[in-house]
């Protein structure tokens, strides 16, 4: 699937509801974990979702009230991976807005088991409480699991499943899960991000962990609006304890693109930050609670 010239947004709004800092004096709660509001809007349209919900659902719940941004007025949930810091107390939030049938975005192999290998053992994929099409659908949810991109509104997609094609990225994980009663090793496919094409700007990726690697991630998007140039990356980009051959080849990588905005906090870990600014300048910021991006 690709967009054609014409599906661009005349707006986009991206709100960080949940991340591991908080900023000077504002009532707002951190924890490790991400979750975003979305606004996009194009012509008379308009859709309003909500990212990952992080781990702690009362202090989503908490950031949400003080941020204005209300479980009632949201058209749609997308879930990036499994991981616990993204995931738990979606079937809150669900229960939260009180719809029935509120579109849940995600991979297929989302509720699948996914651990650490430890000792302990660690399960870190989603809780149980949230971690079946069942939960979902009990809480007001209705999964829409599909690996190929999404299109939410013209303008707005889904990556899909990510193609793995640099050499210098991997998952940043040593997980496993099981198939048929064997353990294999997790490459965390279900990492998926949102693309938005926003009109006389470029696209805009937010992103979860970026499992699937952020220059991957990017050529993808660029691939399925092929007539456009990245302008800015939101999210996480999961270096942190990332070698540091592998986050010079990322920045190097990420600087080609000419971004005029690289927004990343989360798992991006502090030695990529300083790489990042260092390269990009002002146009990398940290990200934090609370953090707004207006882009029309
Ligand atoms: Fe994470
Ligand atoms: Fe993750």
């Amino acid at each position: 699937m690709t967009e054609t010239k014409e599906a661009k947004l005349d707006y986009l709004r991206v709100l960080i509801l949940a991340e591991n800092t908080v900023p000077f004096d504002r009532p707002l709660l951190g924890q490790h974990g991400l979750s975003c509001f979305i606004e996009a809007r194009r012509e008379k349209a308009s859709l309003r979702l909500i990212m990952d919900v992080g781990q702690n659902p009362d202090v989503l719940s908490h950031n949400m009230q003080k941020l204005n941004v209300s479980a009632a007025n949201i058209d749609a949930v997308v879930l990036s991976h499994c991981h616990f810091d993204h995931t738990t107390g979606v079937a809150a939030l669900l229960a939260a807005a009180g719809k029935a049938n509120l579109p849940v975005i995600a991979h297929p192999h989302i509720f699948r088991d996914h651990f650490l290998p430890g000792p302990p053992l660690r399960f870190i994929g989603m809780s149980r409480a949230d971690g079946s099409a069942g939960a979902l659908n009990a809480a007001g949810g209705r999964p829409i699991l599909t690996r190929d991109p999404l299109s939410l509104l013209p303008g707005l997609m889904t990556t899909g499943e990510v193609p793995r094609l640099t050499t210098f990225e991997e998952g940043g994980l040593d997980v496993y899960t099981l198939e048929d009663g064997h353990l294999q090793k997790d490459m965390l496919h279900d990492d998926l991000s949102l693309v938005a094409c926003v009109a006389g700007r470029g696209l805009v990726i937010i992103t979860g962990c970026s499992h699937a690697g952020i220059v991957n991630i990017v050529t993808h998007a660029l691939g399925l609006f092929p007539e456009e140039k990245l302008h800015a990356v939101i999210g996480g980009l999961h270096l942190h304890g990332a070698p540091e051959e592998r986050i010079r080849c990322t920045v190097e990588a990420i600087n080609a693109f000419a971004p005029a905005l690289v927004a990343a906090g989360h798992c991006t870990g502090f030695q990529a930050q300083v790489e990042l600014r260092r390269a990009l300048g002002e146009r990398f910021c940290p990200l934090h609670v609370g953090a707004e991006f207006v882009i029309a």
